[in-house]
């Protein structure tokens, strides 16, 4: 995928909020960024039309640090959702649907998800799924968030065999991101978020990327003039992205880049030692060495993938997995199509190429040249 934007990302006044619209398929709705833009949340909600029966769904680490900003949008009480990955599942939806009921909310309601991915996921699937769907605002709390899961519809929870196996396409009615409220956010967290962010450099704007190399310490000073830039940024190739294919048939494969080698080290080790974007991080650099081993990619571009991760701080060791237990689970893969693994490679800096044609050995070259352990098997 090629971007048609080269400008750099505008530098503006961090507190002029920024609408970025979404055209998917199935609708266009807003994204609104700036500093302080969650006081801006009920003027946003009439705007969108949105039902004036409103339930907040948040959890407690971010209520208890954000929840006086919504004083003004709804005086029904929050439902707090139990924190952390391991609460995404149908028994927390449960909880949702309980708070509704009970309350006697028609479809004539709005649930409005306040926090990170994981609620931002579950609530969508609640709003998907109760009385046959109402409607949904996002308001994520974490830089992931703000830049990935909160865009583009996807919704649903994990099951005991499978991360988000059930779910719906359920869009927003909008998104509202305030980049200020990531200043209480933990700092490894923050860094979990800033490798999608250096992915959507990677696969569609060498002006980000750039951007990223120079400000990083502003940006994790999470000075709003070096932050909103970004986040508003990577929220426009989101919803490019989004808007010309909404179901992940084309385009939107290019925002796996990092994603299949990513998603077989959480797999093998047990969704515990890495968080997602960690993961990704080393899955770049598993493409970007694809990537100058099949000479779409120069050996400069990865070293200077691979120097931008590692200013950005430490990552988990995977020194001690198997090249072969790897290679078993990316052929597990959802990106697995007739037996073929589709791979996001780069092709500079700025954008990719798919191919289907990736052989083991070549995978296993790739991950041995990031550090994983050499094994025979399989
Ligand atoms: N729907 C999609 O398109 C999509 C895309 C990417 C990822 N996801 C999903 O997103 C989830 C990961 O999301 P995440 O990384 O945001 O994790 P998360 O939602 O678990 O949040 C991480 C932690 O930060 C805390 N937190 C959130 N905001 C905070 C704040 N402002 N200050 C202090 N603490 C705060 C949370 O309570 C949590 O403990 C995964 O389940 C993944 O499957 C979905
Ligand atoms: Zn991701």
């Amino acid at each position: 995928m090629s971007h048609p934007r080269n400008s750099a990302p505008a530098a503006a006044d961090a507190r002029v909020p920024i609408r970025i619209e979404v055209r998917a398929a199935s609708g266009t709705y807003p994204i609104e960024i700036g500093a302080g833009a969650v006081a801006r949340l009920p003027q946003i909600l009439d705007e969108v039309g949105a039902p004036r029966r409103r339930f907040i769904v948040s959890t407690s680490p971010v209520w208890n640090r954000h929840g006086d900003g919504f004083a003004a949008v709804s005086s029904e009480a929050p439902v707090l959702l139990p924190d952390g990955e391991r609460h995404k599942n149908i028994v927390t939806v449960m909880r949702i649907y309980d708070a509704l009921i009970r309350a006697s909310a028609d479809r004539a309601c709005l649930l409005i998800a306040v926090g990170g991915g994981v609620a931002g996921d579950i609530t969508g699937f609640a709003a998907a799924t109760y009385l046959r769907g109402v409607p949904v605002v996002q308001v994520p709390t974490t830089l992931l968030a703000q830049v990935d899961s909160a865009i583009g519809g996807k919704t649903g929870v994990n099951h005991p065999l499978g991360k988000n196996l059930i779910g719906a396409y359920h869009q927003p009615l909008a998104v509202v991101v305030d980049p200020l409220m990531l200043a209480t956010l933990p700092r490894r967290e923050f860094r979990a978020g800033l490798y999608e962010v250096v992915k959507y450099g990677v696969i569609a704007s060498r002006p980000l990327f750039d951007r990223l190399a120079e400000e990083l310490p502003g940006i994790f000073a999470r000075d709003p003039d070096a932050l909103v830039p970004v986040v508003e940024e990577s929220c426009r190739i989101k919803a490019d992205v989004v808007g010309r294919d909404e179901r992940e048939a084309g385009p939107r494969r290019a925002l796996n880049f990092g994603h299949t080698a990513g998603h077989a080290l959480e797999a093998v080790t047990k969704y515990r030692r890495f968080r997602h974007g960690e993961a990704v991080a080393y899955g770049m650099l598993v493409a970007a060495q694809l990537g100058v081993m099949r000479g779409t990619f120069a050996p400069a571009e990865r070293d200077a993938l691979a120097s931008l991760i590692t200013k950005m701080g430490p990552l988990p060791s995977v020194a001690d997995l198997p090249a072969g237990d790897l290679l078993q689970s990316m052929g597990r893969d959802k990106k697995v199509v007739a037996g073929r693994l589709h791979f996001v490679l780069p092709a500079g800096i700025g954008s990719t190429k798919v191919v289907n044609d990736v052989t083991t050995d070549e995978l296993r070259e790739a991950l041995t040249a990031i550090g994983v352990r050499k094994s025979d098997v399989p």
